[in-house]
C-alpha cells in the first residue's frame, strides 16, 4: 500500500507534528536533499525507514550552497514527481519548506567547519560547505530528529556534517549510506539529468578510470603515473576538466599517494557543462 507524503511547508506545522512524535516516544529519522529524487535518495530514505519510527524527507534548494547563480537557476526542481516516488515509502512528512521558513527577514548566522572543508569541493567551490553546515544545521533543529540519513558520494559533505553535528552538541546521529550507481556505473545525481544523451554515454568513464587506478595501487603501481594517464584519457574521452583526483584520508581527509590508513579516491570533472564528482575506497 503507497501512501502519499503529507506535504509540509512551515516550521510551525513540522513542529506540531514532531511533538507529538516526540511524546508519544517515537525516533525520528531525517533525509535531507534538495529534490530531484533518484534511487540513490531512495536508498537513503529505506535505510531511514528501517531504523527510525517517523521518518522526514526535507526538500530545500538551498541558495547559500550554490557558488555559481547559474548552477542554481539550472538545478532539477521536480517536486511532483519527488513527491510521487516517495509514496511507497509512507513517509511520515515531507517537509518542503518555504525560503523564509529557512532564511527569514533579518538572517545573519553561518555555521562554517573548518579544516575539512578547505579541499576538494571546498577549494573549487567558495562558500558552498558554509552555506551547506548553516541549512544542515537548521534542518537538524527544526526536525529534531534522532537520525540523519546521507549519502557516501559526497562523502566531504557527510564528514563535515559529522564534524559540525559533534561540534555543536546536536543530539543526533548522522548515518553514511553507500553510493548508489547505474548499471554502468555512473554514481546517481540530481545533475545527471542536466547531461545531454552524448555526454550521458561518457559520464560513466570517471567511475571505470577510478576503478582503473584502485587495481592499479592494489598491484603496487605508482599513483602519480595512474593519476596522469587517466587524466589523459578523461581528457580524450571529451571531460572539459579534472579539478581533483586524488587519494585522500576518510578521517580527516588529508592528502597522501600511498593509502596507510582507510582511504578513498576522490573525483571532480567537468563534462559538456555538469560537474561530476565521485569517490571509491582504495
Ligand atoms: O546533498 C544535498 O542534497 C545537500 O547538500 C543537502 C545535504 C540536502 C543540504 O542542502
Amino acid at each position: 500500500m503507497s501512501t502519499p507524503a503529507p506535504i509540509v511547508r512551515t516550521l510551525g506545522d513540522l513542529r506540531a507534528a514532531t511533538d507529538g512524535w516526540r511524546r508519544a516516544g517515537e525516533t525520528i529519522g531525517v533525509v535531507p536533499t534538495m529534490g530531484a529524487l533518484h534511487d540513490g535518495h531512495l536508498s537513503l530514505v529505506a535505510a531511514a525507514k528501517a531504523r527510525c519510527d517517523r521518518v522526514i524527507v526535507t526538500i530545500f534548494v538551498n541558495p547559500k550552497q550554490f557558488n555559481n547563480p547559474e548552477d542554481l537557476a539550472n538545478y532539477p526542481r521536480t517536486e511532483l514527481e519527488d513527491a510521487a516516488k516517495l509514496a511507497r515509502f509512507s513517509v511520515d512528512a515531507l517537509y518542503v519548506p518555504d525560503a523564509d521558513q529557512i532564511y527569514p527577514a533579518h538572517f545573519a548566522t553561518t555555521v562554517s567547519v573548518a579544516g575539512l572543508t578547505d579541499v576538494m569541493e571546498g577549494a573549487h567551490r567558495p562558500g558552498h560547505f558554509d552555506g551547506v553546515a548553516t541549512v544542515v544545521t537548521k534542518l537538524f533543529l527544526q526536525t529534531s530528529a534522532d537520525h540523519a540519513f546521507f549519502g557516501e558520494k559526497d562523502f566531504q559533505q557527510l564528514q563535515v556534517v559529522r564534524r559540525m553535528a559533534a561540534d555543536l552538541d546536536i543530539p543526533i546521529t548522522v548515518h553514511g549510506c553507500p553510493t548508489i550507481r547505474e548499471i554502468d556505473g555512473l554514481a546517481m545525481a540530481s545533475r545527471n539529468l542536466l547531461l545531454s544523451d552524448r555526454a550521458r554515454t561518457i559520464a560513466p568513464r570517471l567511475h571505470e578510470e577510478m576503478e582503473t587506478i584502485a587495481a592499479g595501487i592494489a598491484e603496487g603501481q605508482p599513483f602519480a603515473t595512474l593519476q596522469a594517464a587517466a587524466i589523459a584519457r578523461l581528457e580524450r574521452a571529451g571531460f572539459t576538466q579534472v579539478d581533483y583526483l586524488e587519494i585522500r584520508a576518510n578521517d580527516d581527509l588529508s592528502l597522501f599517494d600511498t593509502p596507510n590508513r582507510p582511504a578513498r579516491l576522490f573525483a571532480a570533472a567537468w563534462l559538456a557543462g555538469v560537474r561530476l564528482i565521485d569517490n571509491i575506497a582504495i
